[in-house]
């Protein structure tokens, strides 16, 4: 009989591989385990070789307590694999616990910024009339931003203390003084008539304190078509005013000059607060004026037509342009401009439920 078949040595192959598989801890260790005990190479694997190489007689009798012992280690391996599978799983419940009672984590949204949102509503008002939205681009050639809307060379908008010059010097571009080149970039683009509103932001050479900033926004209205007359800028504004404002509030214009209107005129809207109703005063959103002061407008120059060219016997049309950080300010309350440009999220949330 071969030492591996014998009595004693199946014995210790039994005791050593029940022993080894009752103290694994774990399935990793009992996977480590599995080929010492069950594999190629283990001490069951290597008697049931040698019971190969045995003559007939002895070979039925050695195989089959080689079987018993096959099966007592597999049967107790797959015990010991319940058993730790039993305890992963209990403890997995315990240890992985979800409770789906706890309120889940919420991702701030942010808010739209209050200019944006009444910047949108503006448009809005012009789109439901009929109007187009057009836009420029914010480094504009010179000749845009002031030949082509009839500065002239000496003009002190175009000095340094008032405009920002894009470098080098000579370049030809500047920094968009104000929404009015995309009054002439619409008449080169388009078909008449044309009826856009451009929204955006211009700049200018000043200070940032409470009341200037070198950015700001404006909305700027173009309408050229046969027969335009004043009359026709009026309404427009007014309906404006009234469908952004407050039903039945009217706007007011005084005599001004702006290069590119003639006749030209300052845009006052009617204070939403007290309407100029002294029962009301004082106010403290036009300073007890009864108006604010929100823009420029006026009868587009037959110069400006010309130089787009379009035939100024045939189409006239009219232009406006306001600011729209001041309409946030007297709207909201904001006395310092800045707030309005400094990115803050204290300053937009509150204002983020508004449509
Ligand atoms: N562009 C002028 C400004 O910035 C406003 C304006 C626009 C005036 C259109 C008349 C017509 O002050």
């Amino acid at each position: 009989m071969p030492n591996e078949l014998t009595p004693d040595s199946l014995d210790r192959a039994r005791d050593e591989g029940l022993a080894a598989l009752a103290e694994a801890p774990d399935l990793a260790a009992l996977a480590v385990l599995k080929p010492a005990v069950l594999g190629d190479r283990s001490p069951l694997a290597v008697a049931r070789k040698a019971v190969g190489a045995l003559p007939g007689p002895e070979r039925a009798d050695a195989g089959k307590r080689v079987n018993a012992l096959s099966q007592e280690l597999t049967r107790a391996y797959d015990a010991r694999r319940v058993a730790l599978e039993a305890d992963r799983d209990a403890r997995v419940l315990v240890e992985e616990a979800v409770d789906v009672t706890v309120l889940a984590g919420r991702l701030p949204v942010g808010a739209r910024h209050p200019l944006t949102t009444l910047q949108e509503r503006a448009v809005d008002v012009f789109v439901a009339m009929g109007w187009e939205l057009a836009e420029g681009p914010e480094v504009e050639h010179e000749w845009f931003n002031f030949d082509a809307l009839n500065f002239g060379g000496d003009h002190p908008a175009r000095e340094m203390q008032d405009t920002l010059f894009v470098a080098p010097e000579g370049s030809g571009l500047v920094m968009r003084t104000h929404t009015s080149p995309v009054q002439v970039r619409s008449l080169l683009n388009r078909e008449l008539p044309v009826y856009v509103v451009c929204p955006g932001r211009v700049f200018r050479a000043d200070a940032l304190d409470a009341t200037h900033s070198p950015v700001f926004a404006q909305l700027e209205g173009l309408c050229v078509d046969e027969g335009i007359t004043m009359a026709h800028l009026r309404g427009t504004l007014d309906a404006f005013a009234s469908a952004m404002f407050g039903d039945g509030l009217k706007t007011r214009l005084r005599p001004s000059y702006f290069p590119f209107t003639e006749p030209s005129a300052e845009l006052d809207l009617q204070c939403f607060h007290c309407r100029g109703d002294a029962a009301l005063q004082p106010c403290r959103v036009c300073s007890s004026e009864g108006w604010i002061e929100v823009g420029g407008c006026g009868m587009v120059n037959p110069a400006v037509l010309r130089a787009c060219g379009v035939d100024p016997d045939r189409y006239t049309g009219f232009a406006f342009g306001m600011g729209l950080d001041r309409a946030v300010m007297v709207r909201h309350g904001v006395t310092d401009i800045r707030e309005i440009y400094e990115g803050d999220l204290r300053f937009t949330l509150p204002f983020g439920l508004e449509a």
